[in-house]
């Protein structure tokens, strides 16, 4: 019997690391968040002098180890754009690859990114794309954030540029760019909370089985 496999896709803050890992646990598989990968690899480059939008980072890649990964302080803004800067290079995908089917090849698991149906896992037996309009991702990335700290219109205005600037770079880029894989269910998630998105996966997941 194959293992399960489920493929979470989508732009930033669209919700779904929440939901990978809520997902996981329902399910009871393990879950990798594949952002991380990126964002250590920009983090170690940052930390050596090096620009993760210019320099090759590709030999650092191959170096992650899991503390590079435990890391508490990978999502921060500067980390945000350096890992879109690193992910546009076919080398640090290339040496990115094979540590994310290796993660799923013997139980199976929820991965979550921007390629995961489309390149990493192409047979994956359920493909989900996460998605919400770039203002409501600003929102929810405020108060990731800030918590419940008043909403600035210059803070908002500042996120939404980034989360913009990044969808661009993650969609444009020439080797595994976002997109939605044909087989994938979308799921929009501007009017859902996380528990009904939770329950619109699930049922997707079942309703494959
Ligand atoms: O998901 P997260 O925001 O943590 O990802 C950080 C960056 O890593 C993204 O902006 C994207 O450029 C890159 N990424 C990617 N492919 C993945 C996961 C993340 O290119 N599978």
């Amino acid at each position: 019997m194959s293992v399960l496999i489920v493929a979470v896709d989508g732009p930033a803050a669209a919700g779904k690391g929440t939901l990978a890992k809520a997902l996981a646990d329902v399910l009871g598989l393990p879950h990798l968040d594949t952002g991380l990968l990126y964002r250590a690899v920009a983090r170690r480059m940052i930390l050596e002098g090096l620009d993760p939008q210019r320099d090759d980072g590709e030999a650092l890649a191959r170096r992650l180890d899991q503390a590079d990964l435990a890391r508490a302080d990978l999502r921060v803004p500067e980390i945000d754009r350096g890992a879109s800067g690193v992910a546009t290079q076919p080398g640090v995908r290339a040496a990115l690859l094979q540590r994310q089917r290796d993660f799923a090849r013997a139980s199976g698991g929820v991965i979550d990114g921007r390629d995961i149906g489309t390149v990493v896992f192409p047979d994956a037996s359920v493909k989900l794309f996460v998605t919400a309009s770039p203002r409501t991702r600003a929102l929810r990335r405020f108060r990731q954030l800030h918590g419940d700290a008043p909403l600035s219109d210059a803070g908002l205005t500042a996120l939404t540029d980034d989360i913009a600037a990044r969808d661009r770079q993650d969609e444009t880029r020439p080797v595994s760019p976002l997109k939605r894989a044909e087989d994938a269910v979308v799921i929009e998630t501007d009017a859902l909370d996380s528990a009904a998105v939770l329950a619109r996966a699930l049922e997707i997941v079942r309703a494959s089985q």
